[in-house]
């Protein structure tokens, strides 16, 4: 199984390009910008993870991006990101950032957008391996920044794909964002929004991403196997769910097996992803991985979740079909292969 899954042609959909920066990573760019940090070698950095919630992981999260700086900052650490990714088999991602975290710092948007387009299309070329970017907004600060960010990335609109929704979700519901999503999509972009696992509201803040966002997509999500009637609404729209194993299991101890089954047979175009694979210590083979142990998947069920993700990639039609293919060519030389 792992090398059927090392092998696979991938999409990944949900990883957030700050959620890649490695300890040895931050230990360099503290280094290379003079700024001391707390830990000074990355055995001491990865033991200071301590994860139980989403509060106790952004915590972290923010705090080790404040070594990300200058253009060739956020350049590297994409670029880091693209080597890895391609070297497990990742052909497409679709990669989340979130400009808030810098600007508040004093970074401007250009630097980090620039720094992480110009690896983009380095990974291209050198790697074969294509993106696209998404701008989240971080919902624990006001909707009025939000829609100042969403103004301050028009200039740059043509190299981002779709807008999301991250951070602290406790008293930040989707339609606390509802006029910065709708205007949002009158610009052209697609839109997704974190439901992250176990939340106070997480049904509720399914119901108004439906309803009154009307994204595309949704980042996580899984608690809408709580509600057979949302559940349906999800499949008959055609909303995918983008699905972290390894990030699930800090929160609820399991890689969510059992839930990914269920989504799969109730029709829901669920996928695997790695989220923050640098402070979950898991890209996405490792996440592929302990969910086929775990649930003792099959390798249909593995292929079933690599389509889902290509189908609900934001692409055209003819280039998916591409993709769709180049993965059963994949799948159909592996099973000739294997000596019985
Ligand atoms: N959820 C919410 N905010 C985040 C996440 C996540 O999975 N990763 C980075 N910021
Ligand atoms: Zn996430």
């Amino acid at each position: 199984m792992r090398q059927f899954i090392e092998g696979l042609p991938k999409a990944e959909l949900h990883i957030h390009i700050e959620g890649t920066l490695e300890p040895e990573h931050c230990l360099e760019l503290a280094n290379r910008n003079g700024i001391a940090l707390q830990h000074n070698t990355p055995e001491a950095i990865v033991r200071s993870y301590d994860f139980n919630d989403l509060p106790s992981f952004l915590s972290a999260y923010y705090s080790g991006m404040q070594v990300l700086l200058t253009e060739q900052d956020f350049y590297d650490l994409t670029c880091r990101y693209f080597q890895k990714a391609a070297s497990e088999g990742v052909v497409y991602a679709e990669v989340f950032f979130d400009p808030q975290a810098h600007t508040s710092r004093g970074v401007d948007f250009e630097t980090v957008i620039s720094g992480i387009h110009r690896a983009q299309k380095d990974a291209r070329q050198e790697l074969g391996i294509e993106s696209g970017l998404i701008m989240c907004f971080l919902r624990d600060m006001s909707a009025e920044s939000a829609m100042e960010h969403l103004h301050m990335s028009l200039p740059y609109k043509h190299w981002i794909i779709g807008v999301g929704l991250d951070s602290d979700e406790r008293d930040n519901p989707p339609s606390k964002f509802a006029e910065v999503f709708i205007e949002a999509r009158k610009h052209g972009f697609r839109l997704t929004m974190h439901c992250d696992v176990n939340q106070q509201d997480s049904l509720l803040h399914i119901r108004e991403c439906l309803d009154q966002i009307g994204v595309d997509r949704i980042d996580h999500g899984v608690n809408v196997l709580e509600d057979e009637e949302l559940c349906l609404d999800l499949v008959h729209r055609g909303i995918g769910l983008t699905v972290c194993p390894v990030s699930n299991h800090y929160v609820v101890q399991s890689f969510t097996s059992d839930e990914i089954r269920s989504l799969i047979s109730k029709g829901v175009k669920v996928t695997v992803n790695s989220d923050d694979p640098a402070y979950f210590r898991a890209y996405i083979n490792e996440n592929f991985q302990v969910l086929a142990e775990e649930g003792d998947f099959s390798q249909q069920e593995i292929v079933q979740l690599t389509k889902n993700a290509f189908d609900i990639a934001w692409l055209s039609d003819d280039v998916k079909a591409v993709y769709l293919k180049k993965l059963e060519n994949y799948v159909a030389s592996f099973s000739s292969s294997v000596v019985i």
